[in-house]
């Protein structure tokens, strides 16, 4: 039986329940994936302590089942942080920020011990960059950040809706940055955040994924990096 993109992407979310620490406060990423795990976490809501949200749209999605949201300022540590990717590779590097979301997402997930990332079969790639690289830039420096992309080889687009700039809900911009070839995403993650200007880049390689939950054909599957 073939699954659809959606049951693969609730069968890691229902997976990812395992991982949630009881009366602890849990990390909970944004996006399509995010939004299946909220969803299973509902389920348990009575076991957790509460949760923090890499986004205004996951806070509202966890409020509305009755899940305590807590300011980051309020929380020390957490055990886990569950969040989806746009792009993994084999040892555990992410693409992130397809859903504009990516500087909360890593800071939530700086605080965490361990990054579970959910995500369905098509996400696993070779190289990253298929996936046009989301990068936060304050408004601003708009422009100069993108002739910097360009300068290492991106074809750097500001992200529009409608005709106008999307803004974060940290009210800056993103540049997608198209046609990279990442093999080193570590180094190009440093590169990028050194730039002026940027507030984040949405490579997850220096604190890359520690599990991912894989959504295959097969069933899910586990990697450990
Ligand atoms: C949000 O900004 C992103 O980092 C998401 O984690 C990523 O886009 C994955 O989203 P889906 O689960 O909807 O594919």
């Amino acid at each position: 039986m073939t699954m659809t993109q959606d049951e693969l992407k609730q069968a890691v979310a229902q997976a990812a329940i395992k991982y949630v620490v009881e009366n602890e406060i849990v990390g909970v990423g944004t996006g399509s994936t995010a939004n299946f795990f909220i969803d299973e976490l509902a389920k348990i809501k009575h076991k957790i302590k509460g949760a923090v949200a890499s986004s205004d749209a996951t806070a509202a999605r966890l409020r509305g089942h009755g899940i305590e949201v807590f300011d980051l300022n309020q929380v020390t540590s957490m055990p886990v942080y569950i969040d989806g990717a746009d792009e993994i590779t084999a040892q555990g590097a992410m693409i992130k920020g397809g859903g504009a979301a990516l500087t909360r997402e890593k800071i939530v997930a700086s605080v965490a011990k361990q990054f579970i990332c959910i995500a369905d079969g098509s996400k696993l790639v070779d190289v990253l960059g298929k996936f046009p690289l989301p990068v936060e830039v304050i408004p601003m420096a708009q422009v100069v950040v993108a002739r910097q992309l360009k300068a290492i080889g991106g074809d750097a687009r500001l992200r529009l809706k409608d005709g106008v700039p999307v803004l974060t809900d940290n009210g800056n911009m993103i540049i997608d940055v198209h046609g990279l070839d990442i093999t080193d995403p570590s180094l190009l993650e440093a590169d990028i955040n050194n730039i002026v200007g940027v507030v984040t880049v949405g490579l997850f390689a220096r604190h890359g994924a520690n599990v991912c939950l894989l959504g295959t054909a097969e069933g899910v599957k586990t990697l450990v990096f």
